[in-house]
């Protein structure tokens, strides 16, 4: 039997992904996402933009150390500080890919760079060349590469294959493309750059047509032999090609396509909700592959289907992509062990103390819940092992709203060991709540973004608060869960106001130990 062809995944969660408008992550958050795309069995992780910031800097520096498994690559425009910050971020990594990129089409070139053809054909040259003094992995993207002259497209190939890019990335930067256009772009450049077969073909869509996955297929279908794409399709406006969706695909119709990927398919889910939680976008129930709905059948005839055979209504198996299902559980008869035992299922191993923490959570909630999914497990861990230090925690609180009175919040919060106490009153009982942390804290946040969700069905349901919020010109996530939505909720802005404190104090020390200044 002939050997499938492999398609390389080149995962852009952490740069493209991340430029999502409101998506930004903490560099914990990118490596500890880093490290779960490694587990994935990503090919190669795009890091994140090195001269863009120091911080991104420093996240592409971090990731190369610690990633063994998976290249790391960083983005560079092609001017040489660009391609010398990402060389330098690399240093450390065991495969690091310089990725530099340039715009080819007559729009870009006229409006954005101001400089003609033949001067593009020389940047491109150099910056690789440039890139190729820090690695021999050195891949090259024309910019807007679907709206580009073709002839001068193949040009800009050839010249940069020549002088050492060994991946040429084809992007739709404006997701203008469509499928069978897209495809036959593939086949031409296949067909008229001399040197193509010196190099990889990638492709790399944007989905503001909503085509970004059938634009990557037919690309694949093609030719293309590596594909670009973010954890639930994140990216620039409306987003990447769904890295879930192409490799589900390409397994799932492998008749169709005769390849594979290397990616490890049962990881999918358990990356899909870091991402989720990490970005503060919440997915679809109806989203392909990782929604909550990708799996379940409500017309009775499916569901008959399904208990006879499953292949009758699915094609794939939620095994197969880690989707746990909201499979009953534990009650509250349910030990320690049985909790540890259960989570270490779903893939989450906790200290002692964490351990401990999460069955008391578990206890109360078996208090409150009839039933305890394993979506409740997870969202408890979430909520109570958070890896943020706690420097303000919820010790209790009482609220009064209706339609006719002003909501009026009483609240304790505890800090290093001390109580503080706090009435306030705002437009509704949330927004009291806020005004009370705030005063207390005295951290003054923006509320940016505010999102609620139930973690599994019933009116019992735990309610999943997520916030953005910024403070001072940071802007960053915070997570609370509990059955009561209020409580939810200032668990999650009190998870953004310890992020911000931690930040803050941090940023003072500079390494000396640190005092978090506690004075309301
Ligand atoms: O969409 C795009 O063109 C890009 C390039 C930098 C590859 O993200
Ligand atoms: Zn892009």
């Amino acid at each position: 039997m002939k050997k499938e062809e492999k398609i390389i995944i080149f995962d852009t969660t952490l740069r493209d992904g991340e430029q999502a408008p409101g998506a930004s992550m903490n560099q914990r958050e990118k490596l500890e996402v880093a490290l779960a795309l490694e587990r994935l069995g990503v090919d190669i992780i795009e890091a994140g933009f090195p001269v863009i910031s120091k911080g991104d800097f420093e996240s592409v520096e971090m990731v190369a150390k610690k990633v063994k498994h998976s290249t790391v690559a960083g983005l560079a425009r092609s001017i040489k500080k660009d391609i010398d910050a990402a060389g330098e971020a690399l240093k450390s990594a065991k495969r690091g890919r310089i990725h530099v990129f340039l715009a080819t089409s007559k729009i870009h070139l006229e409006h954005k760079l101001r400089k003609s053809p033949d001067e593009i054909v020389q940047m491109a040259v150099d910056a690789v060349k440039a890139a190729r003094q820090w690695t021999d992995d050195v891949e090259f993207s024309p910019e807007d590469a679907s709206r580009s002259e073709k002839t001068f497209l193949y040009r800009v190939l050839e010249a940069v294959i020549k002088a050492g890019a060994r991946t040429v990335n084809i992007p739709d930067t404006v997701g203008y493309a469509m499928p069978e256009q897209y495809g036959k772009l593939i086949t031409d450049i296949r067909n008229n750059v001399p040197n193509i077969d010196k190099a990889i073909i990638s492709v790399h869509c944007h989905n503001d047509l909503g085509l970004a996955v059938a634009n990557s297929l037919a690309a694949v279908k093609c030719g293309a032999r590596q594909v670009e794409c973010t954890i639930n399709g994140i990216g620039e406006r409306a987003g990447n090609a769904a890295m879930e969706e192409i490799v589900m695909a390409i397994r799932t119709r492998s008749d169709y396509f005769g390849v594979s990927t290397g990616i490890n398919t049962p990881e999918i889910c358990r990356v899909s909700r870091l991402v989720s939680k990490y970005t503060g976008f919440v997915i679809a129930p109806n989203k392909s592959i990782v929604g909550g709905n990708a799996f379940r059948h409500e017309s009775g005839i499916h569901q008959d289907g399904v208990l006879k055979e499953p292949t009758t209504y699915e094609i794939i198996r939620p095994e197969d992509v880690g989707f746990t299902g909201t499979g009953l559980v534990l009650g509250k008869h349910s030990g320690r062990a049985a909790l540890k035992a259960r989570l270490k299922h779903l893939g989450i191993e906790l200290s002692d103390a964490e351990l401990l923490r999460a069955f008391g959570r578990f206890k109360d909630l078996c208090d409150k819940k009839k039933e305890v999914f394993d979506e409740d497990l997870v969202a408890i861990v979430e909520d109570e092992v958070q890896e943020v230090k706690d420097v303000w925690t919820l010790d209790s609180l009482i609220v009064t709203s209706g339609t006719k009175i002003p909501p009026d919040v009483r609240m304790t919060l505890r800090s290093s060991g001390k109580v503080f106490q706090q009435q306030a009153t705002g437009d509704g009982p949330i927004d009291a709540c806020y005004v009370a942390i705030d005063t207390v804290t005295g951290m003054r946040g923006k509320l940016l973004n505010y999102s609620i969700q139930s973690v599994t069905e019933g009116q019992d349901a735990m309610g999943e608060v997520r916030v953005r919020v910024n403070f001072d010109g940071q802007k960053i996530m915070g997570i609370g869960a509990s059955t009561d939505v209020i409580e939810a909720s200032v668990k999650a802005y009190l998870n953004a106001v310890n992020k911000a404190c931690i930040a803050a104090a941090s940023k003072k020390t500079k390494g000396k130990a640190i005092d978090f200044g506690l004075q309301p």
